[in-house]
């Protein structure tokens, strides 16, 4: 099967990386389905497709199963940062675990090919650098992120275990942090708290002694690499794949990197490190430019340009991040 023209399910496609997914999709031919129960996403990420004629969208929650004909799906669903799959954490387990269970239903039911975002989180605290895709993790099972790390591993036993039982055409990408336009302002991730604080003239929050590592992808690199996978049917094209940019930045270079681009010199406000905080997270991608011929091309200044441009045009527009607004419509329903 290639990956032309194809009825294709997102589910988290009013997301910030599914509403990029929806983008490629839509530009390179293919009629999208887009499913969502705008948690975290939002109807604006899709606006500018508003009544397009191959773009459709339904507001569902994927806990609940959901019949549809389609050829393809790319199962997005799930809150990513820690403050947003914090906030209930059992729907959290229950998007990931009960979503997994559905959208797999469906594929087996309709001979889909499904795709699921994974994480890197799946490795935890990890103590191999970098992690490979035979690296099992070092996971805390009781900790408060595990409602994320344990549930995104529980949905890939379940798609090795549709593919194993039922030979469901499966896919797993375990990606690891990605920035780019349409990142929730305010969500904690530490690409859109320093650009959020830098444009509003705040200090910037660096936790622990900021020698902390991470890996940043660009968003437009990411979709590149989910649509080789899809469409890759070698050997190894049920196994998971990372992907993510292997450039490792501590959490201080990130920081003057984006005073530079905002062009300030604003104080850092250091605060002490969340539990279970890896040290490091740098990804090892050789088996997708292996076997996909991927690899991130966009550098990091470009990347966080773009991303702070974006930014910019959103704050003036009076946009708040979807935590804060969640948080400031609790406070106004209150009596
Ligand atoms: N952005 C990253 O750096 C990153 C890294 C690793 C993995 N991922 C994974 O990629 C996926 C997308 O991440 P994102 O950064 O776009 O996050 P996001 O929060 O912007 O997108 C998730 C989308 O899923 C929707 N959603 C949540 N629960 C749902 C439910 N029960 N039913 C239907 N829709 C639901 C949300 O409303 C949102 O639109 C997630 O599964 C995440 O775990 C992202």
């Amino acid at each position: 099967m290639s990956f032309d023209r194809q009825r294709v399910l997102v589910v988290g496609g009013a997301g910030f990386l599914g509403s990029h997914l929806v983008d490629r999709l839509i530009r390179d031919g293919h009629w999208v389905i887009c499913i969502d129960n705008y948690f975290t996403g939002h109807k604006r990420n899709l606006s500018h497709l508003h009544n397009h004629p191959r773009l459709e969208t339904i507001r569902h929650d994927i806990t609940e199963p959901i019949l549809l004909e389609i050829d393809s799906i790319f199962n997005l669903a799930c809150p990513a940062s820690p403050i947003h799959y914090q906030y209930n954490p059992i729907k959290t387990i229950k998007t990931s675990v009960v979503g997994a269970l559905n959208v797999l239903g469906l594929a087996k039911r309709v001979h889909a090919r499904v795709f699921q975002a994974s994480t890197s989180e799946v490795y935890g605290d990890p103590d191999v650098h970098p992690q490979d895709e035979s690296y099992w993790g070092r996971v805390n099972p009781i900790g408060i992120r595990s409602c994320y790390d344990e549930g995104k591993r529980c949905a890939e036993a379940l798609f090795m275990d549709y593919h194993r039982a039922h030979d469901v055409d499966i896919r797993i990408a375990r990606i690891f942090n990605t920035y780019g336009p349409r990142m929730a302002f305010d969500d904690g991730r530490v690409v859109s708290n320093f650009i959020a604080q830098a444009l509003r003239g705040e200090p910037l929050t660096l936790y622990g002694d900021g020698s902390q590592t991470r890996s940043f992808c660009y968003v437009d690199d990411l979709v590149d690499g989910f649509i080789e996978l899809m469409a890759y049917e070698g050997r190894a094209c049920h196994e998971p794949h990372n992907l993510g940019n292997p450039g490792e930045y501590s959490m201080k270079e990130l920081a003057l990197e984006v005073q530079k681009l905002v062009c300030t010199d604003l104080p850092v406000e250091r605060r002490p490190a969340p539990p279970d905080d890896p040290m490091q997270r740098q990804p090892d991608i050789s088996c997708a430019k292996r076997n996909l011929g991927w690899e991130p091309r966009t550098r990091l200044q470009e990347g966080l340009g773009r991303t702070i441009e974006d930014f910019r045009q959103r704050l003036k527009a009076g946009e708040t991040g979807t935590y804060a607004r969640r948080r400031s419509l609790r406070t106004e329903s209150k009596p």
